[in-house]
């Protein structure tokens, strides 16, 4: 997507040294735009977990080209134990974020089946490029069919401006290109269709003033940033049309794991009947996993993130200061579930589909053999 009329990608091999990959330090946005360089699997470990690079596709692509770079520093020798080792040292950053687990294990696959190490090598630059591409192809694709639903709500206001709300950043900066929540918006906008979003605040990492705001302005669509607590008074008064929202982890079940405050919406939108969607690409889904809110691992995080607010200052310095007294004891919660009965249905690279078993294995067929047992 556009930056500065320029477009981007969040992650990609450096140009003349591939054994570098390059991103985009979104922990300075949208006051800097810093490009960073990861150069060895510490690196990569520090930005994932630190969330230099956030977002659950984005997480996967990295995970990724860390594996590359991991196969790289693995002794030609102790190869095979080497890795391993990496795989679990970037699979400990960071616990909800379920694409992480399936990058990694789908490197580890594939170098599994070669004999040599250097072709093992090339086999993990190729497959991570592989990754990142399919995941923005994806996200393509959920652009096109989350389209179809813009578009009947469009029809049905008589081409009135479709008001949609949106929870943290499943935008492009949250995947490799087009994002999962964002790309039936940007579609919509590329059709013609009069959109307007409401972006939450989404504290305390503020992913949506700083991310999605940002990146909504970037591509020209209309938006206004909210506090969290709004969403259910616009709701209330018809404001909203429909909510999309991402996902870290979806069951294949239905259930939803995504950033905290999302389970609160989807109560709010259920209340009130606004259609409650969720975007994501099939390598969200946990195919080991049918109750989401008894089984998946939430990640709890600083409570510094609760305690401080940086931003921008008057001087043009970034500033961070304590809103509460020092020492505040915080609770900082990363995520929360949404069981699949408040969900209206999963938008996926292959189509849409029921918040259920049966409807999301009727997409994905092929992943029944991983589910049996369970
Ligand atoms: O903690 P983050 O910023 O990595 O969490 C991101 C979200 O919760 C997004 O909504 C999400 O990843 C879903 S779409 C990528």
């Amino acid at each position: 997507m556009l930056v500065n009329n320029q477009p981007y990608r969040t992650i990609w091999p450096h140009p003349s040294q591939p054994a570098i990959t390059q991103i985009i330090d979104q922990r300075l946005l949208p006051h800097e735009f810093v490009v960073v360089d990861l150069q060895s699997v510490d690196d990569f470990a520090r930005a994932i977990k630190d969330m230099y690079v956030r977002g659950a596709g984005l997480i996967g692509a990295t995970a990724g080209f860390a594996m590359y770079t991991a196969a790289l520093q693995s002794r030609d020798d102790h190869f095979d134990g080497d890795i391993v080792c990496y795989g679990k040292q970037l699979v400990a950053t960071r616990p909800t974020a379920t694409n992480l687990r399936w990058a990694v294990e789908r490197q580890l696959a594939a170098l599994a089946e070669i004999a040599h190490i250097d072709d093992k090598r090339q086999v993990a630059f190729t497959l991570a490029c592989t990754i990142a591409d399919e995941d923005a192809q994806f996200c393509k694709q959920i652009g096109e069919h989350g389209l179809e639903i813009i578009r009947q709500i469009s029809e049905a206001k008589g081409g009135v401006g479709v008001n949609i709300l949106t929870h943290c950043n499943a935008g492009w900066l949250a995947f490799v290109d087009y994002g999962s929540a964002t790309a039936p918006i940007y579609a919509a906008q590329a059709a013609g269709i009069d959109v307007h979003v409401w972006v939450d605040e989404t504290r305390p990492w503020l992913q949506g003033a700083r991310l999605t705001a940002w990146e909504l302005d970037q591509q020209g669509v209309d938006y206004t940033l909210i506090a969290d607590n709004t969403g259910g008074h616009l709701m209330q008064h018809g404001m909203v049309d429909l909510v999309i929202t991402g996902t870290d982890r979806t069951t294949y079940t239905g259930d939803v794991a995504n950033k905290i405050g999302t389970y609160l919406k989807a109560l709010a939108a259920h209340d009130n009947g606004v259609p409650f969607y969720v975007a994501l690409p099939s390598s969200t889904f946990d195919w080991q996993m049918i109750d989401g809110v008894a089984q998946i691992p939430i990640e709890q995080r600083d409570a510094d993130e609760v305690n401080l607010v940086s931003g921008l200052g008057s001087d043009g310095q970034i500033h961070t200061v304590s809103v509460p007294l020092a020492g505040t004891p915080a609770a900082n919660y990363g995520f929360d579930v949404t069981p699949a009965r408040l969900v209206t249905g999963l938008i996926t690279e292959r189509g849409i589909t029921p918040a259920s078993k049966e409807g999301v294995l009727s997409l994905f067929p092929e992943k029944k053999v991983l589910t049996e047992g369970i």
